[in-house]
């Protein structure tokens, strides 16, 4: 029997990544504004998009879910959120249209602030400094004041957050997503790449496929569908006093949610069955996503599926596995195993991108794209073996042409790595290699599904 749960509970339980504010009245003060402000999201959306986990779950959609590693203070710029959002639109294409598979778009946008750190310090030339946190903590720059924690700054992420959504929502329903805009979706600097080519034949297919629809009566005034499209938002739920103060009662359920983004993740370094971070997700309603990384013991797993998803509710957890290229094939599947012989009902969802960090020579924080395609092609592997729905890709990706992955169809070297190294946290996928990431995708779905088809017409004969 769980023990009642309240928006505070978390507070006395063991807690990691915690940050230290030196004023606890400011903090305080920063907590009770925020209280009172009104709600980022409403929890009948968080209710859809849940249901539209639960497609996902029975095999019948993928979820899309990616963006910023960190959003920053200094990066704040409405060509910066449309560019991000126009990757999105592309790789949506890739996968609906070159997969005929619905997708589920979820962005790590308007509030992927906090970021949990491998070290409390930084040491650079002799000088040990707190570590950067995400600019909802504390500041980049390595000098003593920035790396103090302001709780002021929570109310900066709240109105960026709620700035970048209302953007967002005017995107997706505003006519910008219109799928007869296909073409106009791609970034000069993608044009000429080889992916850039490659969609833009399957766009001219799109085009004509919906000169055909509307000569059928189907078009953007009277199918919503073309006209607009669907984006949820979503965050690691890290900074619980952020958190909490955004937890309202919903008045048509009576149930809590967290109105800070349709979905809420647990990272890798916070999933401590008997922490605070798993003590304040298992109370909110929200549909929710748990990081497993490597070191995930099975037993960890199964408790927290139960403590996270009592009622084993289709749709309300992802389980986000980050393995690494080269342990995907020997970690997942145990993992797999236990929650089917539990029988329980998870979304299986692929980060490829938090297992594949290397340093390069050169000293940049790196990914190379071709171990972030091995990941997901062995994710796929994995769950064909297992007769279980490989579900989702969650990945991290910017919609600027930056340097900070190696290789891809573009083969950026190491070398190349400083000319646009952009990111205040981890490497990006730049839009090119994005798109690559998709069009791997759409391959592998293709793929299952013309061999469900097999199995179904082997079964029938
Ligand atoms: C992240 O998603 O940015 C992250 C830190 O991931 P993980 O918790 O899997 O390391
Ligand atoms: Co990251």
């Amino acid at each position: 029997m769980q023990k009642k749960w309240s928006p505070d509970s978390w507070r006395g339980m063991p807690i990691r990544q915690v940050p230290d504010y030196p004023d606890q009245a400011a903090l305080n003060a920063v907590e009770t504004t925020l209280g009172n402000y009104p709600p980022l999201v409403f929890a009948g959306e968080a209710r859809s998009l849940k249901a539209k986990l639960a497609k996902v779950v029975e095999g019948k959609a993928f979820l899309l879910q990616g963006g910023d590693c960190a959003e920053s203070f200094g990066e704040f710029h409405p060509n910066n959120i449309r560019d991000t959002f126009q990757i999105f639109l592309q790789m949506a294409v890739v996968l609906t249209y070159g997969a005929a598979c619905p997708v589920v778009k979820i962005a790590r946008m308007a509030g992927q602030f906090a970021k949990p750190r491998s070290a409390d310090t930084e040491t650079i030339a002799g000088v040990t400094l707190p570590s950067y946190r995400g600019d909802i903590i504390n500041g980049w720059e390595f000098t003593p004041e920035a790396r103090i924690p302001d709780p002021q700054r929570m109310i900066q992420a709240f109105s960026q957050s709620a700035a970048t959504l209302n953007l967002l929502r005017a995107f997706a329903q505003g006519g910008y997503a219109d799928l007869h805009r296909v073409h106009s979706w791609t970034k000069g600097f993608v044009a000429d790449s080889p992916e850039g080519e490659r969609y833009e034949e399957l766009a001219n297919r799109l085009t004509e496929t919906l000169d055909f629809m509307a000569a059928c009566g189907l078009t953007s005034e009277t199918t919503p569908q073309i006209r607009e499209t669907e984006l949820f938002t979503s965050h690691e739920a890290l900074l619980l006093q952020y958190e909490q103060a955004l937890t309202r009662v919903d008045s048509t359920s009576g149930d809590w949610y967290d109105v800070s983004a349709h979905m809420l993740w647990i990272g890798d370094r916070t999933r401590q069955p008997d922490g605070s971070h798993v003590e304040f997700l298992r109370g909110v309603k929200n549909p929710i996503g748990l990081k497993c990384g490597p070191t995930m013991p099975v037993d960890d797993l199964l408790r927290l599926i139960d403590i996270l998803n009592p009622e084993d509710e289709p749709g309300r957890l992802t389980l986000i596995a980050r393995m690494g290229a080269d342990k995907v094939g020997d970690k997942l599947p145990g993992l797999i195993r236990a929650v089917k012989k539990a029988g329980r009902n998870v979304l299986w969802c692929c980060d490829p991108m938090h297992g594949n960090t290397i340093t390069s020579a050169n000293g940049y924080k790196t990914r190379a794209v071709d171990a972030i395609l091995r990941e997901v092609k062995g994710f796929f592997a994995v769950h064909e073996a297992e007769g279980t729905y490989a579900g989702g890709i969650h990945f991290e990706m910017t919609g600027q042409n930056v340097t900070e992955c190696i290789g891809g169809a573009q083969a950026i070297t190491e070398t190349s790595l400083g000319d646009r190294y952009n990111t205040v946290c981890d490497p990006r996928l730049n839009a090119s290699q994005a798109l690559e990431l998709a069009f791997l995708i759409a391959e592998e779905l293709k793929k299952k599904r013309s061999g469900d088809s097999r199995k179904r017409v082997a079964a029938a004969e």
